[in-house]
């Protein structure tokens, strides 16, 4: 029984046990990304001294790091919290998504097969899936975010720990926002990547008027951001596709926006993918979007966005802290390309000796 939600929103049912687990996550997973987190680089900064080394290279600090048991413990907590949060069989998001599952995709399906009439939902279940989507549980969510019919719904409830420091994890598109190109007018915008469609449903909070897309490779993701629009009276288009071979038209975009894309891709397809994004965007329309990268100049950060990288399911991270996106931008058509640092549009962390460096999330803007 669903007491504590309207009938018509789309939820597993979220008693006291499932909301003390939540509260149990975020607290542990807080724990873990300070207090865990600075005890790692506290005893890695001593270890160093006491030893007399001074890594040079991300390995050389996972090498000193390794017998460390600060890091085995940061890494342990990574890797086996986010396996709780998914799977714990009494609390997990996916065994409670999995027992009221009938309901749930009846809700989604309905939603579906009006948008679907209304030609605002177009979904392919034949897609062919590039075998790098296939080739890992990204983020360790069970079987990936597409096999599922309820993978939409799981995404959507799993973000609320992912960056457990933020009450409303949508204050980053909010924050991103804020920092879009002044002066220009984004009337046709793509959410490049939807996954669990925040950041579209954040955009028309504050655009109810614009003429709203999103795409993604997973059905149930979309359908669920289907069911999101609908409930708030949105209409966004929504199509399952894989970006690196787009159905939208040449120059249609006045902005693609896209958070959290370029680690889940490897380089392989990369260039071929930011040119259909250059050939779908209008002259002088823009690209914008954040990704995830260890600090500048900082081979601990490094080490420690490596270590995410493994305990996380994520194997294309590390080859993309390292690639060019804006020289391949330039490359294949788009006539500035640029990043702006986190510490530079947000205010600077404190400076504290033990302050640790800390992953960044940088802004990148390619205009056409
Ligand atoms: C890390 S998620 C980011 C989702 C969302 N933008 C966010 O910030 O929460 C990456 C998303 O990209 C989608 N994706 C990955 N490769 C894709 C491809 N080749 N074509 C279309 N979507 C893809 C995945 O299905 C997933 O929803």
């Amino acid at each position: 029984m669903r007491s504590n939600q309207p009938q018509d929103i789309t939820n597993i049912t979220e008693d006291r046990e499932f909301r003390a687990f939540h509260t149990f996550l975020r607290t542990a997973r807080n724990y873990q990304e300070k207090e865990i987190y600075n005890a790692t680089y506290q005893a890695y900064v001593r270890i160093c001294d006491e030893l007399g080394v001074k890594p040079e290279m991300s390995d050389d600090v996972l090498a000193v790091m390794d017998e460390q048991p600060e890091y085995q413990l940061y890494t342990w907590c990574y890797r086996y919290l986010q396996q709780f949060k998914y799977c714990s069989p009494d609390f997990g998001m996916q065994p409670k998504a999995h027992a009221e599952a009938d309901r749930i995709v009846k809700e989604l399906d309905a939603a579906a097969a009006v948008s679907e009439k209304a030609g605002l939902l177009k979904l392919n279940p034949k897609i062919d899936y590039p075998d790098y989507y296939k080739l890992a549980d990204f983020h360790q969510h069970p079987g990936g975010v597409w096999d599922d019919e309820v993978d939409g719904l799981v995404y959507e409830l799993g973000r609320r720990t992912t960056r457990p420091w933020e009450e409303d994890p949508n204050d980053l598109y909010r924050l991103m926002y804020s920092h879009l190109p002044k002066g220009k007018t984004f009337k046709r915008v793509l959410d490049w990547g939807t996954g669990q469609g925040g950041m579209i449903l954040t955009w028309m909070e504050g655009h109810p008027e614009a003429e709203a897309y999103g795409v993604d490779i997973s059905g149930p993701c979309l359908k669920l951001v289907n069911k999101r629009a609908m409930e708030r009276g949105y209409k966004i288009h929504l199509s399952q596709q894989d970006v690196e071979k787009l159905d939208y038209p040449d120059n249609y975009f006045d902005l693609v926006m896209f958070t959290f894309m370029w680690h889940e891709i490897p380089p392989g397809p990369t260039k071929r993918i930011l040119k259909e994004v250059e050939r779908i965007l209008k002259p002088g329309g823009v690209c914008f979007g954040m990704e995830f990268l260890p600090q500048k100049g900082s081979i601990w950060s490094e080490a420690m966005a490596h270590t995410l990288a493994y305990a996380n399911n994520e194997p294309f991270a590390p080859a993309s802290f390292k690639y060019p996106y804006c020289e391949t931008a330039k490359e294949v058509g788009f006539s500035d390309a640029k990043i702006v640092w986190y510490d530079e549009i947000m205010t600077p962390l404190p400076t504290d000796k033990w302050t640790p460096p800390q992953m960044m999330y940088p802004l990148y803007t390619f205009t056409k």
